[in-house]
């Protein structure tokens, strides 16, 4: 990051292609009022072939962009456009949170480090467990699996409806990721004690099968990367059965935590007031 935040008006982006609901614009902007901030932060919508030029004029600083959030469909793209992205990145193979440094683009993926800060905020001391469960081997499960392997966990299994998927992701995560198919559900579960969704059961309220938690050790956590509904049919399934869970709102508040610091030069704080007026805007629009 140069010194231009010093004396301009820093402005970063969020794009997706829609981008219309994402709450990015909210979190950024409670932090700038916060902070008594000079920024800004504001949504572009942009189509998959219109991507390349946005990411160019980025470059070259004719956008007037320090930086930015990416999302829905263009993950892999900036991924591949930027001019160094970082480890994290390259491993996933996607990226989320771009900015300039000396006329190069740099990008990083910061959603792992979102869903560990979560669980560090609401459940300290959840790296002990020896065996996590993660179901789905979609896209957002790669930056979950990394997350939870660099924090130390020791045996990670992926279950998922098409094994070939899970055994893809097991094949690149490393030898403590192991693939299954859904059949072995209970057993990979037995004695865990983290257990993620990751997939979009239960999304928007949608039907989710029933699913028996109590083979998980008795003070095992179950999470949810989906946030609409706050509270998924999954969490309420492992609440009834007596577990400890964890919703995924948070994971969405922390993984802004980096980008706005590399843009606007502040850490920010994730606080119960960001956590409630991002609830209000989800009731508004339910
Ligand atoms: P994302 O990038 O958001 O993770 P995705 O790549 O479409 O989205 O992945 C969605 C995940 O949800 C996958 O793990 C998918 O399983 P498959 O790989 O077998 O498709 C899982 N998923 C979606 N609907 C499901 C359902 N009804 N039952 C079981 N798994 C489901």
């Amino acid at each position: 990051m140069d010194d231009s935040r010093e004396t301009l008006k820093p402005k970063a982006f969020v794009t997706g292609y829609p981008v219309r609901h994402s709450r990015s614009p909210m979190i950024h902007g409670y932090w700038l009022k916060k902070y008594g901030l000079n920024g800004s932060y504001e949504a572009r919508e942009v189509a998959v072939d219109d991507f390349p030029a946005f990411i160019a004029r980025l470059k070259d600083g004719s956008s007037g962009f320090v930086g930015g959030n990416v999302t829905i469909p263009h993950k892999e793209s900036a991924f591949r456009l930027a001019d160094r992205p970082d480890e994290l990145s390259e491993e996933i193979g996607a990226s989320n949170t771009l900015w300039m440094t000396d006329g190069l683009l740099q990008a990083t993926n910061t959603d792992g480090r979102g869903f560990t800060a979560n669980l560090d905020a609401r459940r300290s001391g959840w790296e002990r467990a020896e065996r996590a469960v993660i179901l789905g081997a979609g896209g957002a499960s790669r930056a979950v699996i990394q997350a939870v392997r660099d924090r130390g966990i020791g045996e990670i299994h992926i279950i998922n409806r098409t094994v070939a998927r899970a055994r893809e992701l097991a094949d690149r995560f490393g030898r403590r990721v192991h693939a299954h198919g859904m059949d072995a559900l209970s057993e990979v579960m037995t004695g865990a004690a983290l257990f993620i969704n990751t997939t979009s059961l239960g999304m928007d309220g949608e039907a989710t099968p029933a699913i028996d938690f109590r083979p998980l050790a008795a003070d095992a956590i179950v999470t949810d990367i989906v946030y609409v509904p706050l509270k998924t049919p999954l969490l309420t399934q492992a609440e009834a059965q007596g577990f400890a869970i964890v919703d995924g709102l948070g994971m969405l508040l922390h993984q802004a935590v980096p980008g706005f610091e590399l843009w606007f030069g502040r850490h920010p704080q994730v606080d119960d007031e960001l956590r409630e007026l991002i609830i209000a805007d989800m009731e508004k629009h339910s």
